[in-house]
């Protein structure tokens, strides 16, 4: 009888350990700092509109959609926090710079798009337009990588305005052109991204 009792009470403490330690320091999700894998083809090429890292207008946009003001079925901060850290066990720290800084644009906005397979992470394309999406990116970034951009030429962060590559030839003005430029590089073809899965 004692016997069960002990195991009983070890067991749950066992439990507990786990549980602390899935949710414990730097947020839930920080394994070892690795790189992600690399994006799919009909991302590789995909980079955030040319002036938008530095647009507050942009970024206060991207902040409402994370924080799921403009559509409550939205609501990134839900699980990866209003300030960016991470309320809910396993979702991604943005402010461990050392490893976001291994994400390209591309990555971000690919994940957004299409989620992390079984994980809590699931795609947002069919939610967000893909200007929405940039936009928050443009917001994201600012938690690990706050006064960067990524410029695909040296494929790394630097300074913002001091990108060698131009983002992608959107230039539609701050706000909602409609059909903007594909955010794509030139001659790649927009669909696939929408159309893939
Ligand atoms: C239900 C909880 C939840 C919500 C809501 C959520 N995420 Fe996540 N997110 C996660 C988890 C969990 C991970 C970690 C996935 C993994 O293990 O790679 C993650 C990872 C990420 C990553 C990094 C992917 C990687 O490869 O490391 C990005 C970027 C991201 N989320 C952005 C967003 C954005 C933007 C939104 C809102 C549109 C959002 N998330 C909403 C749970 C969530």
């Amino acid at each position: 009888m004692m016997e069960w009792k002990k195991m009983l009470v070890l067991g749950g403490l066992a439990g507990l350990a786990l549980t602390v330690a899935a949710c414990g320091e730097g947020g839930g999700g920080e394994g070892p700092i690795v790189a992600p894998p690399a994006p799919p083809a009909e991302y590789a090429d995909k980079h955030m509109p040319a002036g938008w890292w530095a647009d507050p207008k942009i970024i206060e946009e991207g902040k409402e959609l994370f924080i799921g003001g403009k559509n409550p079925d939205v609501n990134c901060a839900s699980c990866h926090g209003k300030d960016g850290k991470p309320v809910k066990a396993g979702a991604r720290d943005f402010r461990v710079t050392d490893r976001m800084k291994l994400y390209s644009d591309s990555v971000w906005f690919w994940r957004i798009s299409e989620g992390v397979p079984n994980t809590k992470m699931k795609a947002w394309k069919t939610k967000l337009s893909e200007e929405d999406r940039w936009k928050i990116v443009a917001f994201e970034r600012n938690f690990g990588l706050a006064g960067k951009e990524w410029d695909a030429e040296k494929k790394d962060w630097v300074p913002v305005g001091s990108a060698s590559a131009p983002g992608a030839p959107a230039a539609a003005p701050a706000g909602d052109a409609g059909v903007a430029a594909p955010a794509a590089a030139p001659a790649a073809p927009a669909a696939p991204a929408e159309a893939g899965k």
